[in-house]
């Protein structure tokens, strides 16, 4: 039985229907609430709104919580792969072993990127940061696959072609920046390995694939590969929800993620740690600075809107640094930077009554390193891991009768109505 939440205003009673999610979440519908009375709500940030009913992700800030179709990430990140996890999340339901080596199969299928793509990426200003290169090479793969997804299959093929290319247009833009010639993916390599050898090998010295680095690839992308209603995946819906096509939503969702306070916080934080380290700043300065409220800077890889406590993402990021490190024999002066802040960060009082721990972003980057990927490519990483997400909630958007064209509105603070005035009266 639905229940209801009483708005008195302006001597009008208005009875608003409260809707409660699977796992006891609450909220009242405010759909009628302008028709009705005139107001509007004022939420900048969008806090306290809910844009969306999802089946897709549930997090709970307070607990620590992630899980992608009702699985844990923990579950996911020991024992599943990123393709298995994408599938998870556009189809709602693990596949059977025949469905996941279908799907391994198109995504070699769909490997390649048209030829032309290579030009682009040739003529783009040297220097040019990964992440804008991506967005606009994003949105021109409509330009050089038309063909529009009528029916689920056609979705499906456009999926595990975006998913399939965008990582070896990642590792080509890669190789192109670097002056090297480009690597082909290989159809008898999985996704990860694929994508490193891409990465990495060179006629003057083959990769040599470590087991140990494709698991920590895999994970790294399962704990990226969705976060319900985030900036970039609002955008995503806010896009497609105009019915512009899905290059064109993901292209303006890659956008997004690039900004510092999203995923391009992972490549901050390794900025951050490198310049406590280089030039020797101590762990209480920083910290000092951070909680300065007239000091700009900000512990990068720290803080969440929705996390109250430790992110569950950056626990096991934490535990795969301390894993996979070790097994490579890299010693990372970084990652003990990183735990000091963290040591401190966490006993303070400031960090503590503003509820802030390590996000996702915080120990990502350690990991990427010991990987061998560049530091500006570390955003391009987190994008990689959020396509099967991202295109899951624009399809979910796309599916829900009740979603229309994203439209928000504002309270207007400017002039009131005055008349244009000539130049010689100014
Ligand atoms: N360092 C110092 N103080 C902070 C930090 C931080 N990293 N984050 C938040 N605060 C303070 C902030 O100054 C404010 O203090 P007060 O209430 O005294 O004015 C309070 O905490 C609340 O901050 P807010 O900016 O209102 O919180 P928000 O929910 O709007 O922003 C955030 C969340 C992630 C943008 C913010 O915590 C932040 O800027 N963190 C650093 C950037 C970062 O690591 N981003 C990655 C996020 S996780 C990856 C992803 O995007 O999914």
């Amino acid at each position: 039985m639905t229940e209801f939440a009483t708005l008195t205003i302006d001597g009008k009673t208005l009875e608003l229907p409260i809707l409660i999610g699977t796992e006891g979440e609450r909220a009242i519908d405010i759909r009628t609430l302008r028709q009705e009375t005139g107001f509007i709500t004022y939420d900048p940030g969008y806090g306290s709104t809910g844009c969306c009913k999802s089946e897709i992700t549930f997090m709970d800030g307070e607990k620590g919580i992630l899980r992608y179709r009702g699985i844990p990430i923990e579950q996911l990140a020991e024992h599943s792969s990123f393709v298995e996890t994408s599938y998870l999340l556009l189809h709602g339901r693990l596949p059977s072993r025949e469905e996941l080596t279908r799907t391994s199969v198109m995504l070699n299928d769909q490997s390649l990127v048209h030829e032309d793509m290579q030009i682009f990426y040739q003529n783009f200003p040297r220097g040019s940061h990964p992440m804008g290169i991506l967005s606009a090479m994003v949105n021109a793969l409509r330009s050089f696959y038309p063909e529009l997804m009528a029916d689920d299959e056609g979705f499906e093929i456009t999926f595990l072609r975006l998913l399939s290319k965008v990582r070896t247009m990642a590792a080509m833009s890669y190789k192109i920046s670097r002056g090297h010639k480009v690597v082909y993916p290989r159809p008898d390599y999985t996704y990860c390995a694929n994508f490193l050898n891409m990465m990495f090998d060179t006629p003057v010295k083959p990769y040599v694939l470590d087991k140990d680095m494709v698991k920590a690839l895999n994970v790294f992308w399962i704990l990226h590969g969705d976060h319900e209603q985030n900036c970039s995946t609002a955008t995503v819906r806010t896009v497609g929800s105009a019915r512009a096509n899905i290059y064109a939503s993901l292209s303006a969702g890659i956008s997004a993620l690039w900004g510092p306070l999203h995923g391009g916080a992972n490549q901050k934080v390794i900025e951050m740690l490198t310049q406590i380290h280089r030039e020797g700043l101590g762990i209480s300065e920083v910290i000092a600075n951070a909680k300065d409220k007239n000091n700009p800077f900000r512990l990068m890889g720290f803080g969440h809107r929705v996390y109250k406590t430790y992110d569950p993402r950056a626990k096991i990021m934490k535990q795969m640094c301390d894993t996979v490190l070790p097994k490579l024999e890299i010693h990372d002066p970084l990652l003990d930077i990183a735990k000091a802040l963290e040591e401190i960060a966490l006993s303070d009082s400031y960090f503590i009554d503003h509820n802030l721990y390590p996000n996702v972003d915080f120990y990502s980057g350690i990991l990427l390193r010991a990987m061998g990927i560049p530091t500006s490519m570390f955003t391009v990483m987190f994008a990689i891991g959020r396509l099967p997400g991202w295109i899951a909630q624009w399809k979910e958007n796309l599916d829900d009768p009740e979603q229309r064209i994203c439209r928000p509105r504002q309270i207007y603070m400017g002039r009131n109505a005055n008349d244009y005035v000539p130049f010689n009266d100014r």
